[in-house]
């Protein structure tokens, strides 16, 4: 997977990384995006995937904090292709974000190199692709990134350490079809099944550990709208890491993780040795879905065996779990996080925004919308725009910091943000689904999360957490009722912010941040990266464009 590229090349990527520390390494990888024919269970004949390197899911990407990133895409497809990076910040480089406010799409025969830095980071993520539904037929993968030698983890070197990918699946429904269904103004239809590591029937497939031993377990959702329940039968799930976070080391015998969120737990071998099963189920919707892989307990010849049972959906139950996860604030002082300060409780706040969600139908199509407005995408992207200063792209402020007047308009929705401004942000759910939201570029904390059948108010604030709330980049909102965050915007650019409920999100449910510093310093943001995709209204600019 890694690769040494020509001098040349190598030169080239040399200088759009030479912002960044010398001292860091230089992680260079190859991934190459490929239809293939994958048959996710024995029961139904292959269907067309997306292959990163030949792989499904697509191969993990093993980081350390701080490492320059060289990632070469080649889009071997016939469509477009972007990778975004789930949970990365890209420290004052949204140009990197893979999402098409920010960049250019690969054209099918082509490739380009993101090159980004890993400031501070480490933790559990996943990359995948954003453009259309893509993501439907998979070109997803986990992303990894270890502390440096040296820097203390909050728990003893695990024995082994299990990626577990998870989403919901739609088999025999071609991400092209799902698309022109959504293109259509229909929604999609219900997911058919729930696929573990690529696979929708696992009984067959087994992890392997030793009896007393304690295993890493780092699980993402990586679907397209189901929130799931992790559970494995007979053992506790010891909390350890949330998006890059380490938390307070809670045990809990099953995990809610919604669509885009990523957890680390820690599991102990401690019970008689035999066959147990790891259970994903469907959470909080009708259409009631399950798939299992068994653990298995090496030297094992017992035949008992545990079966899978469904998760039910207790929302209470969700609600108490979630405002249990906390930051460790002593684990987590351990590594400089740069980003903001873990005294977040006591930074004034310079701006509240209410965001509510709402679908209805505009000109006859369904539409999903973020205080009114539904999100449709300009002909170039928002950065390029902003970067070569080309009007009528966007409008900054074309989105209410309130929800206002009944009724849905499209609108290529930007809200302005100043550099360093400190911001809570309440998101409203009056509808009757769970909500994810995520924001690119940064992680916020979660300070609140209302009760079943409540508004926020004012006066909800009492209730915040302001010591120890968890620090991540996705957050639920359970159905009517309310989630609160704080965010220190200190990452200048243009920030994707969406339901990760992908059908809503296309039909949408997102807008952009454009966070703004009017110093212009590359202290504060990078200049556009010399090999640039240029497309849009951004096609004809020429080199001479770029900053030197
Ligand atoms: C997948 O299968 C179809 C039908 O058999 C075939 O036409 C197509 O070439 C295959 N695609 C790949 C990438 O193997
Ligand atoms: C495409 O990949 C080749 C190496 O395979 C490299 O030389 C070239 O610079 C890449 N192009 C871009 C735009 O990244
Ligand atoms: C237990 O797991 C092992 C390894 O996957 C497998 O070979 C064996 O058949 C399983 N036993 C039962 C009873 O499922
Ligand atoms: C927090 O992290 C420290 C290591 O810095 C660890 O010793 C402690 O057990 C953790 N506390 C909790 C409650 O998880
Ligand atoms: C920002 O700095 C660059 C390079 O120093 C300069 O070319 C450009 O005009 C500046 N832009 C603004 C808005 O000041």
């Amino acid at each position: 997977m890694a690769w040494w590229p020509d001098g040349g090349f190598l030169m080239m990527m040399m200088t759009i990384i030479s912002f960044v520390q010398a001292e860091d390494s230089n992680r260079f990888f190859d991934l190459r995006v490929t239809y293939g024919n994958v048959s996710v269970t024995k029961y139904v004949p292959p269907t067309r995937v997306i292959l990163i390197n030949g792989k499904f899911p697509g191969p993990e990407l093993y980081l350390v904090t701080n490492d320059n990133l060289i990632i070469n895409v080649h889009n071997d497809l016939d469509e477009p292709f972007l990778l975004s990076w789930n949970g990365l910040h890209l420290k004052r480089n949204s140009y990197q974000d893979g999402v098409y406010g920010t960049t250019c799409p690969i054209p099918p025969g082509k490739n380009y190199t993101y090159a980004f830095h890993l400031e501070d980071q480490i933790g559990s993520f996943f990359y995948f692709p954003s453009l259309a539904v893509q993501k439907a037929a998979g070109g997803f993968g986990a992303i990894r990134i270890l502390s440096r030698p040296g820097t203390p983890v909050p728990f003893p070197q695990p024995a082994g350490d299990f990626t577990i990918l998870i989403g919901d699946w739609y088999t025999g429904e071609d991400h092209k079809d799902l698309k022109a269904r959504l293109d259509g103004g229909r929604m999609i239809p219900r997911p058919y099944s729930v696929l573990i590591n690529g696979n929708e029937d696992t009984a067959s497939t087994s992890l392997t550990v030793d009896k007393g031993k304690t295993y890493r377990f780092r699980i993402s959702n990586v679907g397209l709208q189901l929130s799931l329940n992790f559970e494995i039968l007979g053992h506790m799930l010891k909390l350890v890491e949330v998006e890059g976070t380490y938390t307070i080391q809670t045990k809990f015998t099953s995990l809610d993780i919604h669509v885009g969120q990523s957890y680390s737990v820690l599991v102990t071998m401690d019970q008689p040795p035999q066959n147990y099963s790891i259970v994903v189920g469907t959470r909080f919707t009708d259409s009631r879905s399950t798939n299992r892989i068994i653990l298995h307990y090496s030297n094992s010849k017992s035949s008992k065996f545990v079966p899978n049972r469904q998760p039910d959906n207790d929302i209470d139950f969700s609600i108490k779990q979630a405002r249990s996860i906390k930051t460790n604030l002593t684990a987590s002082r351990q590594r400089q996080d740069a980003q903001g300060s873990y005294h977040y409780g006591r930074i004034k706040i310079s701006r509240t925004l209410i965001l509510e969600s709402s679908a209805g139908v505009v000109n006859r199509k369904q539409r999903y919308a973020i205080n009114g407005v539904s999100f449709v995408p300009a002909d170039t992207p928002l950065k390029l725009a902003d970067y070569f200063k080309i009007k009528g792209v966007f409008k900054v402020g074309s989105i209410p910091d309130k929800p206002g007047r009944a009724g849905i308009r499209l609108e290529t929705a930007v809200m302005g943000v100043h550099h360093k401004d400190f911001l809570e942000i309440v998101f409203q759910n009056r509808e009757k689904y769970v909500q994810t939201y995520h924001l690119d570029g940064y992680n916020f904390w979660v300070v609140g999360i209302g009760n079943r059948w409540s508004t926020w108010s004012h006066a909800s604030r009492r209730d915040y957490n302001l010591r120890d709330a968890i620090s991540r980049s996705t957050t639920q909102v359970y159905p009517k009722s309310w989630t609160a965050i704080y965010v220190a915007f200190d990452n200048v650019g243009m920030w994707n912010f969406r339901s990760e409920f992908w059908a809503r999100q296309y039909l949408g449910q997102q807008f952009y941040f454009r966070v703004h510093s009017p110093a212009n310093s590359s202290r504060d943001e990078y200049p556009l990266p010399k090999n640039a995709l240029l497309c849009g209204r951004a096609s004809n600019r020429h080199r001479r464009d770029f900053i030197p």
